[in-house]
C-alpha cells in the first residue's frame, strides 16, 4: 500500500494518519518511509495504543530518533476527531491504514447518528457498515492537496449504501484513483468472509488524472504473504458513473484500456551481484590489472557502479570505454583459477590483501577461500537499486558480472520479452513510474528497490 501512494504522491506527506491503527502496523512503516513526516494514531482502544506507542518507542532509536517527525497518540473516536484534530494539522495530509470493519448490525444507534454526521451526503443509506463512514469522513475532510491510502472491505464498490461515494471517486477526475481488488475467496482480514480491496487516491492535479482497476491476489513470497497484480486495466472516466466497480474491466460498456501483465518474479531471478567486502582490491581498472601483471584465466570483465556505464547498451566498446576511463572493470574470480599457489604476481597480489587486511573482512571470513569470491552468473540487465526518481536500466550485451551495487535480472525460458524489450519498457515513463512505486522514498529524494519488491513488478505481455 505504502508502494501504490508513495508513486501517487506529489510532495511528501507533513502528516499522515492511521484511524483506527490498532497495534500499528501502518504507523510503525510509515515512520520507516517517511521519518520526518509526524504520524498519528488514532484509536478508541486505549491498550492496542498502548502496544503500539511500546512499539514504536522501541523503534525510535538511533537515526530514527534524531528525525523531527514524530508519532502522536491519539485515544478519540476517529469520527470525532476528524472534525476536531484534522483541521489543525498543516498540509499535506496522508490518511493510511485499515479501518474498523465493524457491520452496521454491530453498531449502536448513537454511533450510527455520529457516523451518519461525519459522512455527510456521501453515505445516505442506514446500511453502511463502519468503514464506509470512515472512508466518507475522510473524503469530506481532503483538502486539493491531501490523499489517501486505505485496506477496506469491498462491499461499498458494489451495493447501495457506496453509491455516493462511487460517484464521488468516479467525477473526482483531477485526482489519481486506484483500486485493488483481492478476490473473494481470499481471506485478507482473517477470521472474516470480508472481500478485501485497497483504494488509493491522489492529490489533485492539474488535468485529468486516470482510474486504475487493478485484480490482486496474496501469494507465497519465501514463506511471506505479499501481495501480486494479476491485471490492471486503465478506465476511461468519460461516461457515467458505472453501477458497480468490482467488474470494471470486464463490464462491455466501460471504454476499458487492459494491461495484461505478468509479475517479473513469476519468470526471471533478480539478485545482487558480487558481494566482495572490499571493492577496491577485488575490481581492477586497467592500469592495476597491468602493474600486478595478473593472470587472465584469474579475471572477470565486471561492471562495479552504473555511473560507470552512462550508456543504455554495456558492449565490448563500452566495457573498454569504461577502461580507458580509467573505472574498475576486472573482477578477481579465483572461481576457475588454480594458480593462487604458482602464479607469483598473483601470490603477490593476495600477500598485498592480507597485508590490508581484506582477508579479515566479515565477508572474507564467511568464503571457504578468503579470496574466491561467490560465483554469480552474467545477467541479462543490470537495475541501479537506488536512484533520485530514476533507476538506471543497462543491458548487458558484453557479457559482464556486476558488483552489489547493482541488482541483476536473469530472464527464464518462460519469458515472453527479449532482454532488450524488457530493459525497453524498465525505462519507459510507465516501467519508471512502476519502479518509483514500488521503492522506498528516503529524504533528499532518493529512492531504493528491495529485489522482493521487484519480483512482484507487473511487467506488460503483449
Ligand atoms: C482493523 S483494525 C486496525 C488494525 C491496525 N492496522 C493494526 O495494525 O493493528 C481496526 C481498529 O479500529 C479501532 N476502532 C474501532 N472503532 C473505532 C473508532 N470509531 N475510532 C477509532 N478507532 C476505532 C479498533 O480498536 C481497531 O484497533
Amino acid at each position: 500500500m505504502i508502494g501504490n501512494i508513495g508513486s501517487i504522491l506529489r510532495d511528501r506527506p507533513s502528516y499522515i494518519i492511521d484511524p483506527g491503527a490498532g497495534v500499528g502496523a501502518f504507523t510503525v512503516s510509515a515512520r520507516r518511509v517517511w521519518p520526518t513526516s509526524t504520524t498519528i494514531a488514532v484509536d478508541l482502544n486505549v491498550v492496542t495504543l498502548g502496544l503500539l506507542a511500546a512499539r514504536a518507542a522501541s523503534r525510535e532509536v538511533g537515526e530514527l530518533a534524531k528525525k523531527q517527525g514524530r508519532v502522536d497518540l491519539v485515544v478519540q473516536n476517529y469520527l470525532d476527531w476528524i472534525s476536531q484534530g484534522w483541521p489543525e494539522l498543516k498540509g499535506p495530509r496522508l490518511v493510511l491504514g485499515n479501518p474498523p470493519y465493524t457491520r452496521n448490525q454491530q453498531m449502536t444507534a448513537d454511533e450510527k447518528v455520529r457516523a451518519r454526521e461525519a459522512a455527510g451526503h456521501l453515505v445516505t443509506s442506514g446500511l453502511a457498515g463502519l468503514s464506509a463512514y470512515f472512508l466518507a469522513a475522510t473524503i469530506n475532510a481532503l483538502s486539493s492537496d491531501d490523499s489517501l491510502c486505505l485496506l477496506l472491505p469491498g462491499s461499498w464498490c458494489e451495493t447501495r449504501y457506496g453509491r455516493e461515494l462511487r460517484s464521488w471517486l468516479w467525477h473526482s477526475r483531477r485526482r489519481r484513483i486506484e483500486i485493488d481488488l483481492f478476490p473473494s475467496k481470499v481471506e485478507v482480514f482473517p477470521g472474516t468472509q470480508v472481500t478485501a480491496m485497497i483504494l488509493s487516491v491522489g492529490a489533485e492535479q492539474g488535468s485529468s488524472q486516470p482510474f486504475i482497476s487493478r485484480a490482486v491476489d496474496l501469494a507465497d513470497d519465501n514463506g511471506r504473504q505479499t501481495v501480486v497484480r494479476n491485471s490492471e486495466a486503465i478506465i476511461d472516466r468519460n461516461g457515467p458513473c458505472p453501477p458497480s466497480f468490482t467488474r470494471l474491466a470486464t463490464s462491455k460498456s466501460m471504454k476499458v484500456q487492459t494491461v495484461r501483465g505478468l509479475s517479473l518474479g513469476s519468470v526471471a531471478k533478480i539478485r545482487r551481484g558480487v558481494a566482495t567486502g572490499s571493492n577496491r582490491f577485488f575490481f581492477l581498472s586497467d592500469g592495476e590489472r597491468l602493474l600486478e601483471g595478473l593472470p587472465d584465466k584469474a579475471l572477470r570483465p565486471a561492471l562495479v557502479k552504473a555511473s560507470h556505464c552512462p550508456w543504455d547498451t554495456l558492449d565490448l566498446e563500452a566495457h573498454e570505454a569504461i577502461g580507458s576511463a580509467g573505472a574498475p572493470r576486472w573482477l578477481l574470480d579465483m572461481n576457475s583459477c588454480d594458480a593462487a599457489e604458482t602464479d607469483e604476481d598473483l601470490k603477490v597480489y593476495l600477500a598485498k590483501g592480507r597485508s590490508l587486511g581484506v582477508h579479515k573482512t566479515h565477508l572474507a571470513l564467511q568464503r571457504k577461500i578468503w579470496h574466491t569470491v561467490e560465483l554469480v552468473a552474467t545477467p541479462d540487465i543490470f537495475l541501479a537499486p537506488v536512484g533520485k526518481g530514476h533507476h538506471r536500466v543497462i543491458l548487458n550485451e558484453a557479457g559482464v558480472v556486476g558488483s552489489n551495487n547493482l541488482y541483476g535480472i536473469y530472464l527464464g525460458p518462460l519469458a515472453p520479452w527479449s532482454p532488450r524489450e524488457l530493459a525497453a519498457w524498465l525505462r519507459s515513463g510507465d516501467g519508471q513510474q512502476a519502479l518509483n512505486g514500488m521503492s522506498r522514498q528516503y529524504q533528499g529524494g532518493s529512492s531504493k528497490l528491495e529485489p522482493r519488491s521487484l519480483r512482484n513488478l507487473l511487467v506488460p505481455v503483449e
